[in-house]
């Protein structure tokens, strides 16, 4: 018999993941992970079925466009597949240096460097900014990333109320022996589409000399001119120190990046964990988001077309009595409150033929569970109202709506 060299591990240690398991069932809060078999866009096959796409963050539909699908297999011709390890030992292609200084470009800022993920763009520049003598400032909404970010950072952490500039004044100014202090806001909050109220938000930085940092994660592609970001919205070009972005949502790739001056980047590259102990994405994400990047430049239609897709469903949704909060972007919550009947009016839609799924409990507080529609040019007007009208039929079955 051949002897077996894996260590049995005894089940009873781990006996707490099937009382979890069974938990999260109970709750309504066991995620069911959908498989996709084709690309992502409007329309897209789901375990074996066609269904009408609306939780994906492909804002601008560039997930499967062709100028960067091309661009991609000329990068894995060019360069192959893989990075082979980190940048600051095996060095770096001449692709990313050229995504980095595309993006600057874009951004209008002086540099950027560019990250695996937006998540990792986070966990590497809050540990390299702050440390334990430090205070970070962060609204109560921030995505889990900056939270971790804050966390790994040893830094103390003072939560504001969500989007409430007198909050922050009024605890930025109770602190006085921080040797730094950081104000972290996402731009776009993912789960309830309202934006940060940033220019309040510097105007304080600069009267306490704190740093401040925005995750613009779903405003770039989506705010300001071409989809520029939340610091051209706003017109704060120069005076925000730290943006944070990925090119997983409106870029349609994959990938994050730190936007600001080349002594921010510099230093980053000599200091961001993640990018000095995990590789770098690979050539063909690279390739694609600078053809993502080349086309944002040429052209606004994606952009505009994501916003009145966004104008129309947001429109009549509300028209048929839904409550979808207090949205000001294409990211549209369809309040339900209990995660069981979110679940319920996900799996329904979800029958006729509408991929949308609820959301609970960690991602929002217990008891504002929704279903969040993600808004994307690649929709036609006529996909939108055909759904809008199984949200109305289920959603008065369901008794979400009177
Ligand atoms: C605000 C925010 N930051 C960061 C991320 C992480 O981005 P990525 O998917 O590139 O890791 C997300 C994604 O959900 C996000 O919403």
């Amino acid at each position: 018999m051949r002897k077996s060299y894996f260590k049995v591990i005894p089940m009873s240690n781990l006996n707490f993941i099937n009382e979890e398991l069974e938990k999260l069932e109970e709750d309504g809060l066991f995620i069911n992970i959908r498989t996709i078999e084709s690309p992502q866009g409007a329309w897209i096959k789901v375990d074996g079925k066609k269904v009408f796409n609306l939780c994906s963050n492909n804002y601008l539909g560039f997930a499967n466009n062709e100028k960067l699908k091309s661009a991609s297999k000329e990068a894995v011709d060019a360069y192959g597949v893989g990075p082979a390890a980190v940048r600051t030992i095996s060095g770096t292609t001449t692709m990313h240096c050229e995504l980095e200084q595309k993006l600057a470009q874009f951004k209008g800022v002086e540099s950027t460097l560019s990250f695996q993920s937006g998540f990792c763009a986070n966990l590497a520049v809050i540990p390299a900014i702050v440390g334990k003598n430090d205070v970070i400032y962060s609204d109560e909404l921030n995505h889990a990333s900056i939270i971790d970010g804050c966390r790994l950072s040893g830094a103390k952490i003072v939560r504001y109320a969500h989007c409430n500039p007198n909050d922050l004044k009024e605890k930025i100014s109770r602190e006085e022996n921080a040797e730094r202090r950081v104000i972290i806001t996402d731009g776009v909050f993912s789960m309830e589409g309202d934006i940060a109220p940033l220019p309040e938000i510097v105007k304080i930085a600069e009267v306490f000399n704190a740093i401040t940092m925005v995750d613009d994660a779903h405003g770039e592609g989506v705010l300001g001119k071409g989809g520029r970001g939340i610091v051209d919205h706003f017109n704060l070009h120069g005076r925000v120190d730290i943006e944070v972005g990925t090119l997983s949502k409106a870029f349609g790739v994959v990938g994050g990046y730190v936007a600001g001056s080349k002594k921010l980047t510099d230093y980053l590259a000599q200091k961001g964990r993640p990018f000095l102990f995990s590789s770098a994405v690979t050539s063909a994400d690279v390739a694609a988001c600078i053809a993502a990047v080349e086309i944002l430049m040429e052209s606004e239609i994606q952009v505009k077309k994501l916003w009145s897709n966004a104008a129309l469903f947001q429109e009549q949704m509300k028209k048929i009595g839904f409550d979808i909060g207090k949205t000001q972007t294409p990211i549209t919550p369809i309040m339900v409150g209990d995660a069981k009947l979110a679940k319920d009016f996900s799996q329904k839609l979800y029958e006729d033929g509408i991929f949308i799924q609820s959301i609970g409990f960690p991602t929002v507080p217990v008891g504002k569970a929704r279903l969040r529609a993600m808004l994307s040019a690649a929709h036609s007007e006529d996909d939108l109202l055909w759904a809008i009208e199984h949200f109305k039929k289920t959603g008065k079955a369901l008794k979400i709506l009177n």
